[in-house]
Parts: structure tokens; C-alpha cells; sequence
């Protein structure tokens, strides 16, 4: 392969693995693509080009990446085709020319530099070999990325991108690189534009997202506040969060602006001191547990999620028990859990005291009924309240329509609403995993 002559691909479609922020990425890949006159398929299978946009925080994950490239190269041979692909995202920062060795892509763009994805692609399809572009340029690659036109109802928005805290598992903070926040201004006008072209809601997306600065070092509640007062945005959401970075006046503003939904994911990651220690973690049990007590005293019906991570070096099974008694403790509406994963590079990778896969698997399920026990209950216990619902999209049976609660929750309800609407509604049911509703109310358009 390599200096092979190939197509100018007419065709595009980008798949994005992990976080929220590589679903806006590879959105925002797609609009400078279209912007190049290239169409977007949903088809991986059919597409000339297609961009694989990745996550390195999990073995797993990584691994995903390169089964793909497999499964898609096999497809497209198999009717005689040869598809341009590119690798994006945090495998392409991690492995870089790596990726090319092993797999054979086309094009290698990280996180931070897939404004130049065009020039890649044309560089790759005049048959000069693969094009490589893992940069973290100084100048922000948000400057170089096109106006968006149609966004639904709730959009992501990248505000700050980065990690400084270097937790000892983790690779973001080489992967995303040092933790850097866009200006005021140019997240204002992207919001309103955003408004302009349908969205209601926006979830303001950051690695560390509260610990965002303007230039004048006020921190993330001055963007709330100047996002509060853009008209036909009714609801602002920010993830993810760090304990540390929740300063009193970000808190304050849970209780000032009424437009930010009372959801807050606030990762602790494990419930003992030392495991906590270990993973440079840099708050307490009961440092965070006081947190929550103070952001409940500003919102008392705030619901709050979760990152937590089972089986870490040397967790014992009393450590493990610290967990669940955090949880417990604090009864989150939602959240996610996950096995550590050794990953190359970090310091816990070289941490003794590695824990059985069985052992492992066990402390997950015990921790998934608690999550799943207390997510139940937080949703039963929204049954009887009115409250309002963002449609998003329509449901499965003929007029239902299905949309999301102040607290996140997906809520099914029969509406002739259309998508973009906010609707009061009682909520009349509860399962796992969703609500039901009936409309009583409809605010706006
Ligand atoms: N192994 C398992 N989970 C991890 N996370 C980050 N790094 C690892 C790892 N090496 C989890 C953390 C983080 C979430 C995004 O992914 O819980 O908050
Ligand atoms: Fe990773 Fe910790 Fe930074 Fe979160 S705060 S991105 S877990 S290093």
C-alpha cells in the first residue's frame, strides 16, 4: 500500500467512539468535510472515506480500533472496494505512526489537529503515503472549523479540552494535553449560533470542564452566567467535572440560574483514602462526601452521576467495600463504572498488586446493583412530579415522541410536539432506565 494512487473520496462517514467530546469532534469533522463539497453517508460499508474516531482510555477501546479497520477492509474487499481511512481522536495521538505500521490507514490526525483533516485526505489520495498530523498547535484549531447550519435540540459545545491533574490511570493528560479553555467570546458566539440553527439545550463539554478560565480568571460560572442570557437557549448543562475545581461560586450558580439543569457528574472514582491516594485523586472520601453536601444545600433536588473505577493495584476487598459504602452515601441518580485497565505510559501501569479478572468481574456486579438500585429508585421517585421535557426525537410507537427531564432521565410521552419543543409534563411511570409521561403543558417551540 502507501504510495498507491487512490480517489478523491466523495463519500464520508465518521464513527466515534468514547466521550462526548469525540461526538462533537467528529461532528465537527463531518461539517469540514461537507464544507468540501464531500457527502455523508450513514453507511461505514458504503463510504469512500471513512474516519474512525477514537478512544484510548480502556484497553478495550484501543483495541476496538484495529478490529474495525479489519471488519471494514474485509467488507469493502470482499466487493471490490478500497476505502480511504483515517484514524482520529486519542488512539491517533497515543499510537500515531504506530497505527500506520500495524494497520495500514491512510490518514493519522489527533485531537487537536483535525482541522487540517481535508489536506490529510487529499495529501493521502495523491498517493504520497500516509499523511500524518498529531500536533497540538498553539492556535486553536477551533478558528479553522466551519459555522454549523442544523443542530438538533441538544448540542454539545467544547469549551475547554486537556487535563493537568494526572490522575496515575489515566491517559488523557497525554492524549488531550495540558488543560487550555477557549475564550469567552468565541464560546458565546458559537452558542448563539448554535441557537440559531435549532439547538435549546447546550452541555458544555471539558475534560476538567469547572476548571475552565477567562482571561481574567473568573471561572465557569462567568460563562453560565453570559450563556444565561442568550435568548431561545433554555437549558445549559457542562461535563465533566472534578471535585476539586467545584469553587462556591460555580455551586452558587446551581442555585442562581435557573436555566442549568439540576444534573451534576462529579467522578470520585473509588471510596477509600488510600485507593484515592494512589490514583493521585487529590480530594478525600469525606472531603468529597461534604461537596455534595454543599451542592445539595444550594439544589436540593440536584441529581448527581458518577465515574467509578473497580479493581485498581492493590484494592483490597475492605477498600472495595468503601465504594460501595460511598455510594450509599450519596445515592446517584446515574453512573458509570468501569475495570481498570493498565494503560501504557501511566504510572499506575507500573503499580504492583494487579487484582484477579474474577475478582474483578465480581466487584463490578456488586457495583452495578448498587448503581442500578439507586438510578431505580431515583427515577421512581420522580413519578407524580410535573416537569419539564426537551423532545428530541420521535419514539418507537405512532405518535410518541421521546425527550429528557431536567435530571437527564429519557422521558416517553404521546405529543404532536415537535422535536425542539419543551413540554411540562407529568411523569406517570418509571423503569430502569426511562420515564413515562403525560403531557399537560406546552412552553415553547
Ligand atoms: N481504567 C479504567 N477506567 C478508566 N477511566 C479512566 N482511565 C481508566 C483506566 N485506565 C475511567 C474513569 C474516568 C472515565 C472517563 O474513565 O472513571 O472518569
Ligand atoms: Fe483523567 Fe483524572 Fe484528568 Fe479525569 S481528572 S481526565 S480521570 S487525569
Amino acid at each position: 500500500m502507501g504510495a498507491a494512487m487512490k480517489t478523491n473520496p466523495k463519500t464520508f462517514h465518521v464513527k466515534s467512539f468514547g466521550c462526548q467530546m469525540n461526538v462533537y469532534d467528529g461532528e465537527r469533522m463531518g461539517e469540514l468535510m461537507a464544507a468540501q463539497g464531500m457527502t455523508a453517508t450513514d453507511d461505514a460499508d458504503a463510504a469512500d472515506l471513512v474516519v474512525l474516531n477514537t478512544c484510548h482510555i480502556r484497553e478495550k477501546a484501543t483495541e476496538k480500533v484495529y478490529s474495525d479497520i479489519g471488519r471494514l477492509r474485509k467488507h469493502a474487499g470482499a466487493q471490490g472496494r478500497a476505502p480511504m481511512i483515517a484514524v482520529a481522536g486519542c488512539v491517533a495521538q497515543a499510537e500515531g505512526e504506530e497505527i500506520v505500521r500495524r494497520a495500514k490507514v491512510d490518514v493519522v490526525v489527533g485531537p487537536q489537529a483535525y482541522h487540517n483533516l481535508p489536506e490529510l485526505v487529499a495529501r493521502a489520495a495523491s498517493g504520497a503515503g500516509a499523511a500524518l498530523d498529531t500536533d497540538m498547535p498553539a492556535e486553536s484549531k477551533f478558528g479553522a472549523l466551519p459555522r454549523r447550519r442544523r443542530v438538533a435540540p441538544s448540542a454539545f459545545l467544547t469549551v475547554q479540552e486537556g487535563c493537568d491533574k494526572f490522575c496515575t490511570y489515566c491517559v488523557v493528560p497525554y492524549t488531550r494535553g495540558a488543560e487550555v479553555s477557549r475564550p469567552m467570546a468565541a464560546i458565546v458566539d458559537e452558542a448563539k449560533a448554535l441557537v440559531d440553527a435549532g439547538a435549546r439545550e447546550i452541555t458544555l463539554l471539558g475534560q476538567n470542564v469547572n476548571g475552565w478560565r477567562d482571561a481574567d480568571d473568573n471561572g465557569l460560572e462567568a460563562l453560565i452566567h453570559a450563556l444565561d442570557r442568550i435568548e431561545g437557549l433554555h437549558r445549559i448543562r457542562y461535563t465533566t467535572s472534578h471535585p476539586n475545581d467545584m469553587t462556591d461560586g460555580l455551586i452558587r450558580a446551581h442555585a442562581d440560574v435557573e436555566k442549568l439543569m439540576p444534573f451534576l457528574h462529579l467522578p470520585v472514582q473509588a471510596g477509600n483514602d488510600r485507593v484515592l491516594k494512589a490514583m493521585n485523586r487529590s480530594h478525600s472520601r469525606d472531603s468529597y462526601l461534604r461537596l455534595i453536601e454543599r451542592i445539595r444545600a444550594a439544589r436540593p433536588d440536584i441529581a448527581l452521576s458518577g465515574d467509578f473505577i473497580v479493581g485498581f493495584p492493590g484494592e483490597t476487598d475492605a477498600e472495595f467495600g468503601d465504594t460501595i459504602s460511598l455510594i450509599d452515601a450519596v445515592g446517584y441518580a446515574q453512573a458509570f463504572s468501569f475495570k481498570y485497565s493498565p494503560r501504557p505510559g501511566t504510572p499506575a501501569a507500573e503499580m504492583g498488586g494487579a487484582v484477579p479478572a474474577e475478582v474483578m468481574d465480581d466487584r463490578l456486579q456488586q457495583l452495578q446493583a448498587a448503581l442500578n438500585r439507586d438510578q431505580a429508585a431515583f427515577n421512581a421517585a420522580t413519578v407524580g412530579r410535573t416537569c419539564t421535557v426537551l423532545i428530541e426525537r420521535r419514539g418507537k410507537l405512532p405518535g410518541q415522541m421521546l425527550g429528557k427531564s431536567p435530571w437527564l432521565q429519557s422521558v416517553h410521552l404521546m405529543t404532536d410536539a415537535p422535536i425542539g419543543a419543551l413540554v411540562e409534563v407529568e411523569i406517570v411511570q418509571a423503569g430502569p432506565n426511562s420515564l413515562g409521561g403525560i403531557e399537560r403543558v406546552r412552553k415553547a417551540a
